[in-house]
């Protein structure tokens, strides 16, 4: 398989973007962990695992079309909050900024007639709009239960079934048959 330098180059910056998101939430999993919100330091290293499953789905993908992967250093991410919303704020606008990177990505595929990266790109586009939603509820959450000390608490102890029901819904979704 053959894939354009241009291409090569953008899917080293996405596996470049991939790694500092994976230590971006392990920096905001430590702050919750040392902080006592437990059900948060679990779901942000959660968070990082599945960046470094992102990560590895790249690092193939260019290994596979047998052009080099870059595996780069990564500086130092936010380790300080002043509140667990914050660190959720980060998350989104984190995940936002991937949607635009995968748009990109999917947009510069599309100009260079390459089919094979264009759908291999799919999977990151609708794991895009999981991680968004994902982290919209978690925020809605704040706005509905409040942010004194119990709805936090309450918040913190209710991301693991927030996640799954997420989760769910979204395979709900794929197993539908479409409508064309
Ligand atoms: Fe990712
Ligand atoms: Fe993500």
């Amino acid at each position: 398989m053959r894939i354009s330098s241009k291409i090569t180059k953008a899917i080293n910056d996405q596996i470049a973007y991939e790694a500092s998101s994976i230590y971006a939430y392990l920096a905001i999993g430590s702050w919750c962990e040392r902080t006592g919100y437990d059900g948060s330091a679990e779901f942000f290293f959660e968070q990082a695992n599945e960046e470094h499953l992102h990560m590895l789905k790249f690092i193939h993908y260019l290994n596979n079309a047998g052009v080099e992967t870059i595996i780069p250093a990564t500086d130092k991410p936010q380790a300080k909050f002043d509140k667990l919303e914050s660190t959720f704020q980060a998350g989104l606008r984190s995940e936002q900024t991937v949607t635009k990177l995968i748009n990109n990505l999917v947009e510069l595929a599309e100009k260079e007639k390459d089919r094979a990266t264009y759908s291999f790109l799919q999977w990151f586009v609708s794991e895009q709009t999981e991680e968004e939603t994902l982290f919209e509820t978690i925020l809605q959450k704040f706005e509905i239960v409040g942010r004194d000390k119990l709805a936090v608490y309450q918040i913190d102890q209710s991301l693991a079934s927030i996640r799954s029901e997420i989760m769910s819904k979204d395979t709900q979704q794929q197993q539908q048959p479409s409508a064309n």
